[in-house]
């Protein structure tokens, strides 16, 4: 039996979600909360994925569900359960065993379920002793990811596998951005998540409405990363505190904002941040406050009073093979 634990990590998008989507440049930092997956490899041709965070486990052969712990828990695992089918097809093997622990909260723009992909899918393929490549894992992750969600863009996956603090467009190659000094941010989260499927539905049911409107906002986005590129190179907080509340409130134009993810970016600010936005899909979720280093614990304890708090660095790796024994 091959066993490899191989882990992803969660992102943030600092500047472009949602116009991502339509071409728009977008910059995406990974973080220091992942995603862990240990698979070992079987020869009964049974694919049974155990998700310890969700208490959630399904066992399949071929398309037969054979087993589930709870009536209806297999759907939310089946995406997970194709990709797999696509790795074993891949390594020419039979079934694979897959635990999976992951410290990212769910739904909440920081994407844990891309995370969780990414890692099943390389701890699948090393399993079988099989080194893939990066597109490789992002093609095979990219199974589980197009069921989730409506129209995902991949830099999701993109992030989580390439790690780093990327500028991604989509159906091109991701360019790292090499920044002089890690940055720490605050991301608070409101909870009342939303599914990002439906959010990305909402924006382009807007965008076929007000077509030549988006794309002037589109536009205003791809100046605003630009920008942002720059401040991050240079370590220019303030700058990037100010370029982000700019695109917040373009986020908030197309409507995925919500009164939630507003007033924690107003008590944010209030305590301290230079500034912020919304991260990821919307519609509830985490806000992301950039704030001066040495301010950062104070703003941090101050707004724990209120919210779940996390303090990340950027930039972190990619997924990584943590540990492997071979069959
Ligand atoms: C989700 O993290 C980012 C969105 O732009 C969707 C996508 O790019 O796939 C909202």
């Amino acid at each position: 039996m091959g066993e490899a634990t191989c882990s992803a990590p969660g992102k943030v998008i600092l500047t472009g979600e949602h116009f991502v989507v339509y071409g728009a440049r977008a910059i995406a930092g990974a973080i220091d909360l992942r995603a862990y997956a240990t698979a070992s490899t079987r020869n009964d041709g049974v694919i049974s994925i155990f998700s310890e965070d969700m208490g959630i486990s399904a066992e399949w052969r071929g398309s037969d569900l054979l087993r589930e712990s709870k009536r209806g828990v297999s759907e939310r695992l089946r995406p997970l359960k194709e990709a797999l089918s696509a790795v074993i097809s891949k390594v020419e093997g039979s079934g694979l065993t897959v635990n999976i622990n992951s410290q990212i909260p769910r739904a909440s723009g920081l994407g844990s379920s891309a995370a969780v992909a990414v890692s099943c899918v390389a701890a699948g393929l090393h399993a079988y002793g099989y080194r893939p490549s990066p597109p490789e894992i992002i093609n095979f992750a990219s199974i589980a990811e197009g069921i989730i969600h409506y129209r995902a863009s991949g830099v999701d996956l993109a992030v989580s596998t390439y790690g780093g603090v990327i500028s991604y467009r989509r159906g091109s190659k991701p360019t790292k951005i090499e920044i002089k000094k890690p940055i720490s941010l605050l991301l608070i989260d409101v909870g009342t998540p939303r599914r990002t499927g439906d959010m990305v539905r909402h924006v382009s049911l807007l965008r076929e409405q007000y077509i030549s409107v988006f794309e002037k906002i589109r536009e205003t986005v791809e100046e605003i990363t630009s920008e942002c590129e720059l401040a991050l190179i240079n370590n220019r907080y303030e700058r990037l505190g100010d370029l982000l509340m700019i695109n917040h409130n373009l986020l908030r134009a197309i409507g995925v904002s919500t009164k939630e993810l507003d007033n924690a970016l107003e008590l944010a600010i209030r305590s301290g941040a230079i500034g912020g936005k919304l991260t990821g899909g919307g519609g509830g979720g985490c806000v992301i406050a950039v704030v001066h280093e040495k301010e950062i614990d104070a703003v941090y304890r101050k707004l724990l009073r209120t919210y779940s708090v996390y303090k990340v660095t950027i930039p972190q790796d990619g997924v990584r093979c943590d540990s492997y024994k071979p069959e």
